[in-house]
């Protein structure tokens, strides 16, 4: 793959060099705009980059400052459902890892499977389920990247949930955690799908995160990763999900979620 060139065409354009990786997920790219002394590169100017096609989002790399801390924003990125295959979905992650990127904080919209949960909570995610039918790591092994059987077994570190806990207290609000199952959509999971994936042991749902994550930790890289729960999931409550919720949700939380990232990000060493 041609990470090389992606990584040449960000660093002709900016002298700073990111040790945090921020993904921001559907209806959640406010923060992008938060960065000081930001530099901006659309999507279609980075060589192999894809471009993404999802509604509600941005599709651009911002590159910028929280306070002493240089952050790699993706304000969009690439999901298997856009027809993307898992070597594209997980490009992005790849080169802010060879950017010099140590720490990645992923957000994404996700359904509530856990009932304890309400409409619009932010939920951190402490551990995953994959269920893509699919891994970014399949395939001969870049050994320059990391080993051939990477391990899983804290695949969202510890210190960061704790560390976001502490930033949630500080603003007087509690996060609570979850398993997040990843599907690959693009529908929204049927009643009997939410059921078995509770069974399973997953609280959240989404179509996302998984696959940067599997790539994330393969280079060695701590993750963080955070869930709006725009909707609870289907069969819940009887009603129909749409995407117009899913982002109207995202924007109520804006404001919360920035003040979160601005908070943590700085403490991501
Ligand atoms: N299911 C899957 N992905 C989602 C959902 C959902 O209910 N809500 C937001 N993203």
């Amino acid at each position: 793959m041609s990470w090389n060139q992606a990584v040449v065409a960000i660093q002709n354009r900016t002298q700073l060099v990111p040790t945090v990786g921020v993904v921001l997920g559907s209806g959640l790219g406010a923060f992008a705009s938060e960065l000081e002394d930001a530099v901006e590169i659309p999507y279609d100017q980075i060589p192999g980059w894809p471009v993404s096609t999802a509604i509600g989002h941005a599709g651009k790399l911002v590159i910028g400052k929280i306070g002493d801390t240089v952050v790699a924003v993706q304000a969009g990125r690439a999901h298997l459902y856009e027809g993307y295959n898992m070597a594209q979905v997980t490009f992005a992650v790849r080169v802010l890892g060879k950017l010099g990127v140590k720490s990645l904080l992923l957000t994404n919209a996700a359904g509530g499977i856990n009932k304890e949960y309400q409409q619009g909570a932010l939920v951190l995610i402490s551990d995953h389920i994959n269920l893509q039918g699919a891994n970014p790591l399949l395939g001969p092994n870049d050994d320059s990247l990391g080993p051939r059987f990477p391990d899983m077994s804290e695949a969202y570190s510890r210190d960061y949930r704790a560390i976001a806990k502490q930033a949630a207290r500080e603003m007087g609000t509690s996060l609570a955690e979850g398993v997040y199952a990843a599907l690959s959509g693009p529908n929204y999971e049927t009643p009997a799908e939410i059921r078995y994936l509770r069974t399973i042991g997953a609280d959240l749902v989404g179509m996302s995160t998984v696959p940067e994550v599997l790539v994330a930790r393969h280079m060695g890289i701590r993750c963080l990763a955070i869930s709006c729960v725009t909707n609870m999931a289907a069969g819940i409550l009887d009603q129909e999900i749409n995407h117009e919720e899913v982002l109207e949700i995202g924007a109520k939380v804006r404001g919360t979620l920035v003040e979160l990232l601005k908070r943590v990000i700085p403490r991501l060493g």
